[in-house]
């Protein structure tokens, strides 16, 4: 088994790059802002967090804002292909908060880069797709201190709960995902504009008059979709719910079978948090051209395997877009291999929505520092937390509103059966 090492990221060098790059996204994080400059620089003192986030300008902000309130941050990536190389390299140089993540880095490299992390023995953990959790189950000897941890993400959630269902649970976890402040914005408006962003760095492609078929209608999907539409795509819609898919013929898209929209669509994405939604059956009947895409957490949504099974021959035609040649000699482009198309393609969402996200972050684990006896399970953000954010990120944008009067809270408590 390897030392520990102080940190592992590309080039020291980029480091000046990097905090121009943070610095922007701060700009567009007033809650974060606040956070920063009210709460107490002693609130994490002599406590270690473990952090598995993707590498980025709005992640940084986050963990400087941890350190500022006395934590000391170790920072591992939660993907093999989302850190941005400047930006881990400015928190170690000018921070110095230690970074494990080099953007490409192998599926070993990654997994030791978590290992680092697990070393030092954190005491709260905040996670997004729960590897580091994960890891720290499968590890107990590191988990020892841990106190809390937090999760971003539907996959992680879902993770959490079955470790949870097995009785296994080593700690008690916040799902900050299930916020409202979190996923009505960050999957809705984030991984709506960032997935569509990646997909048109990545292929230049317009958007308008095309058939674009996408898998999932939670709120990423809504997202996806309601975007494309405004782009002038015609959206077709998969999904296994029946309630959702109902919901979206009601917000007018098309929805159909997989295996049905699989000849008509031009562009598919995922977005379901779900295990071979495209497969060959479906590569199979793709038109000449199709374009793939994923927008969900791992990169089990479209079988990779079986198109490198049924292609002929593979090239890259343009930085992350793999061009596969079926043996049908039809040409299928998947892009940032499967992986989230967003932040192997783009810089992932918008700083604005991030804050609010991570300030619920912030806040989750400022709730385990108060309150030392929280149960060891799976726990909701508390509803004063989603409030807070809300009221502040409205405030940041010159927006009051109404409060209700003494009458009207009388009028809404005064009902009863007599
Ligand atoms: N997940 C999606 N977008 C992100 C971003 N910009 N920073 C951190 N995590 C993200």
């Amino acid at each position: 088994m390897s030392k520990k090492i102080d940190y592992d990221i590309k080039d020291i060098k980029l480091a000046t790059e990097g905090e121009k790059r943070i610095q922007w996204a701060f700009r567009e994080m007033p809650v974060l802002q606040i956070l920063r400059e009210r709460e107490s620089s002693t609130l994490f003192k002599n406590m270690v967090i473990g952090a598995c986030l993707h590498i980025t300008s709005e992640t940084a902000n986050l963990v400087i804002t941890l350190k500022k309130c006395g934590a000391k941050v170790f920072l591992t990536a939660s993907n093999p292909l989302s850190t941005q190389d400047d930006v881990a390299a400015c928190l170690v140089r000018n921070y110095e908060i230690p970074v494990f993540g080099i953007r490409g880095e192998s599926i070993d490299r990654y997994y030791e880069h978590i290992r680092q992390v697990a070393l030092r023995k954190p005491d709260l953990v905040i996670d997004d797709g729960a590897d580091l959790i994960v890891y720290l189950h499968k590890n107990p000897e590191f988990a020892i201190n841990v106190k809390g941890a937090t999760e971003e993400t539907t996959t992680g959630i879902n993770r959490i709960k079955n470790i949870e269902k097995d009785g296994r649970l080593l700690f008690p976890v916040i799902g900050v995902n299930n916020a409202k402040t979190k996923y009505l914005f960050d999957n809705r408006y984030g991984t709506g504009q960032s997935t569509i962003d990646g997909i048109l760095r990545a292929t230049n492609t317009l958007i308008a008059g095309k058939v674009v078929v996408v898998c999932g209608y939670g709120w990423c999907g809504r997202g996806i979709a309601k975007n494309l539409k405004g782009l002038g795509a015609n959206v077709i819609i998969t999904e296994v719910s029946p309630l959702r898919a109902l919901e979206a013929v009601m917000d007018g898209f098309q929805v159909m079978k997989i295996e049905q929209a699989a000849s008509i669509g031009d562009i598919f994405i995922t977005a379901t948090g779900n295990t071979n939604v495209i497969s060959e059956k479906a590569f199979n009947k793709m038109k000449d051209g199709a374009i793939l895409a994923n927008a969900g957490h791992f990169n089990v949504e479209i079988d990779v395997k079986s198109l490198e099974k049924i292609s002929k021959k593979i090239s890259e035609p343009k930085p992350m877009v793999k061009e596969f040649f079926l043996k049908t000699k039809r040409r299928i482009y998947l892009l940032a291999e499967g992986r989230l198309v967003n932040l192997g393609c783009a810089e992932g969402h918008p700083s604005c929505v991030m804050d609010m996200s991570f300030a619920c972050q912030f806040l989750s684990l400022k709730h385990f520092v108060n309150n030392s006896d929280i149960e060891k399970k799976y726990h909701e953000v508390p509803e004063e937390i989603d409030q807070k954010i809300a009221l502040l990120k409205l405030s940041s944008m010159g927006i009051n509103i109404d409060e209700l009067t003494e009458t009207q809270k009388k009028y809404l408590g005064s009902w009863n059966f007599d």
